[in-house]
């Protein structure tokens, strides 16, 4: 089983799918990482990349959909992923109706501008593990005591202005994926603004309900 996770920058989509993969046995892709995994090789990819990257846009459609189908093609996917970050345009997710790929559900996160830009300020990555942490008082989860000293990083795209540009391209070039998969009856709106737990029980309930 194949997932789509919808939504804008800082709506919780990685830190969900990190939930699920243990819960439901999907595995995470999430297109971000893999760009970012790009550009700190230093590969092709990731010296085209970088530059959007940093400025909040998003990379082009080309690169981006053969990055993704060459994952998806390993052994690991087998089992079904969490599509997390992709398609972030309509010509993506046209290519991913034409690819022999499978999509079952797609699960739309729905948080405010203000939640965003709040949630965002305050989010730390564990270079080590990749987990996502939250520094803000009512943030969650915290990262824990024991991480070692440097391990916590912010992203370069989770500045104020990177921001700010990341919702613009996020309404204007990802929000009418919304109604491309309404049409399809594929789609499932979760209030991404609930605490984590409520969040993850909706989520799993509306995977399970499109298997
Ligand atoms: P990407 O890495 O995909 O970033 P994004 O979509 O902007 O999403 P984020 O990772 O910022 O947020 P999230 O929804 O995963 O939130 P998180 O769980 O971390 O993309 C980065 C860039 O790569 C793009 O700008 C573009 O340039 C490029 N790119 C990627 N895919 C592309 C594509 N398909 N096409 C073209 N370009 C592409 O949560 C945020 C914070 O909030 C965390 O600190 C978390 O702990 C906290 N939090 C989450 N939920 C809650 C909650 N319910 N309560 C309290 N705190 C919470």
């Amino acid at each position: 089983m194949n997932v789509i996770f919808l939504g804008p920058p800082g709506a919780g989509k990685g830190t969900i799918a990190q939930r699920l993969q243990d819960r439901m046995g999907l595995l995470q892709i999430s297109t971000g990482d893999l760009l970012r995994g790009a550009v700190s090789q230093g590969t092709e990819l990731g010296k085209k990349a970088k530059g959007y990257m940093d400025a909040g846009e998003l990379v082009p459609d080309d690169l981006v959909i053969d990055m993704l189908k060459e994952r998806i093609s390993q052994p690991d996917c087998r089992k079904g992923v969490i599509l997390d970050g992709f398609p972030r345009t309509i010509p993506q997710a046209e290519a991913l109706d034409a690819s022999d790929i499978s999509v079952d559900a797609v699960v739309r996160f729905n948080v405010s501008d203000e939640t965003v830009i709040r949630r965002l300020s305050g989010r730390r990555i564990s270079k080590s593990t990749g987990k996502i942490y939250n520094v803000n008082p009512e943030g969650m989860p915290k990262p824990p005591a024991d991480l070692a000293e440097g391990d916590l990083i912010q992203r370069d795209d989770d500045k104020p202005e990177a921001i700010k540009n990341r919702l613009d391209v996020y309404e204007r070039q990802t929000a009418p994926l919304i109604d491309y998969y309404e049409k399809k009856g594929m789609l499932t709106t979760i209030d991404a603004e609930q605490p984590m737990e409520r969040i993850i029980e909706a989520t799993t309930a509306a995977i399970e309900k499109s298997s």
